[in-house]
């Protein structure tokens, strides 16, 4: 691509991976109220505008209340792979070019609903989205941090007949309070069946429950981090064993992890040599989905072209593909930037 075009540009044209994002995180408000009229789920705003005002977070648990309000609406395999698809939609017109998607399946199993409807309608969305839009995916199943450990082992158990269809497992909800050294056997056990690890840690948690991340549970990447950069010697630790961060601008900003996006540590965790990536998070819930994340992060940030080109880079790095899958993307990425 042509050396002048500006970097924000740059970032949207080029192919990418998209490694953090919660499926039911990208439930739009529209959506929601179709699922609720054809599942017959009462919720609790009257419209589509209501819903969306009621969108202006504090913190973590102010969003996570009204996001598990929100994924009432999910009962049948259908819809799990409708929403799965209209995520694929987005993600192909931001070029994304292979995507790694968290599920929460104690937010649904504990409503009644199978795990197996989950499981198949998500598997069945990527399978389309590699047939229609030419779009590689995995599944990542996320333990619920804010119940217990037993209830994490239980999950796993019932996910396991339906072990094909996810490559591995990571811990989110509510951080501050639940380290991840609550969930040390669980993850052992999804270890030990070859499941890959990830968690999120450092988002409004201290840097502690990033070394815990890493050394109690072996998490292959950190989900946020953002909190790192208080701890030299954890940046320094980051930096040796090459942990990619999965890093969420849009949801920093509207979770109040950051006051401005001027603030963002995204070029710092550049700079400082990590493997720093950029995500949505919940797009649906934090004003834009991955091409709007790099934008506004690259006009807030100053990012130059050639830390677009070292995020992407990043992104392909740091997802769990094969290394001929891995050969293709960074082709793709040469290839649009010349
Ligand atoms: N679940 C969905 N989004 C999350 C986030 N940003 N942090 C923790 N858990 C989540
Ligand atoms: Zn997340």
């Amino acid at each position: 691509m042509d050396t002048a075009v500006n970097p924000a540009t740059l970032a949207a044209a080029i192919p990418k991976a998209e490694l953090h994002i919660h499926i039911e995180g990208s439930l739009e408000p529209e959506l929601i109220f179709a699922l609720a009229q054809r599942n017959g789920v009462k919720l609790a705003y009257p419209d589509v505008q209501a819903l969306r005002e009621a969108y202006a977070f504090t913190n973590l648990q102010s969003f996570l209340d009204i996001y598990y309000a929100g994924a009432s609406v999910l009962l049948h395999e259908a819809d799990f792979h409708d929403m799965a698809w209209a995520y694929f939609l987005r993600a192909k017109a931001d070029n994304v070019a292979h995507t790694e998607i968290f599920f929460d399946p104690q937010t649904h199993t504990a409503r009644g609903v199978p795990m197996a409807s989950v499981v198949r309608g998500l598997a069945s969305a990527c399978e389309r989205a590699h047939g229609e839009l030419g779009i590689s995916s995995a599944l990542i199943l996320c333990f619920l941090r804010h119940l217990s450990e037993q209830d994490a082992l239980d999950t796993l158990e019932a996910a396991l007949p339906l072990r094909e269809h996810f490559i591995g497992v990571g811990l989110d909800s509510s951080e501050v309070g639940h380290p991840p050294s609550k969930f040390s056997r669980v993850f052992a056990r999804c270890r030990e069946l070859g499941l890959r690890v990830v968690a999120h840690a450092g988002e409004e948690g201290p840097p502690e429950y990033i070394w815990e991340a890493l050394d109690d549970l072996k998490a292959e990447r950190i989900d946020h981090g953002v909190r790192s950069l208080e701890d030299p010697a954890l940046v320094a630790e980051l930096a040796r064993r090459r942990t990619p961060l999965t890093v969420c601008p849009l949801s920093n900003l509207k979770l109040c992890v950051v006051k401005d996006l001027a603030d963002h540590p995204m070029k710092r965790l550049l700079d400082a040599g990590l493997c720093a990536t950029v995500n949505s998070d919940d797009p649906a819930y934090f004003g834009g989905y991955l091409n709007a994340n790099f934008v506004r992060t690259v006009q807030a940030l100053d990012l130059s072209r050639e830390d677009v080109i070292t995020l992407a880079r990043n992104s392909f790095e740091a997802s769990f593909v094969s290394d001929t899958r891995r050969q293709e993307l960074m082709a793709l990425l040469e290839a649009a930037t010349g």
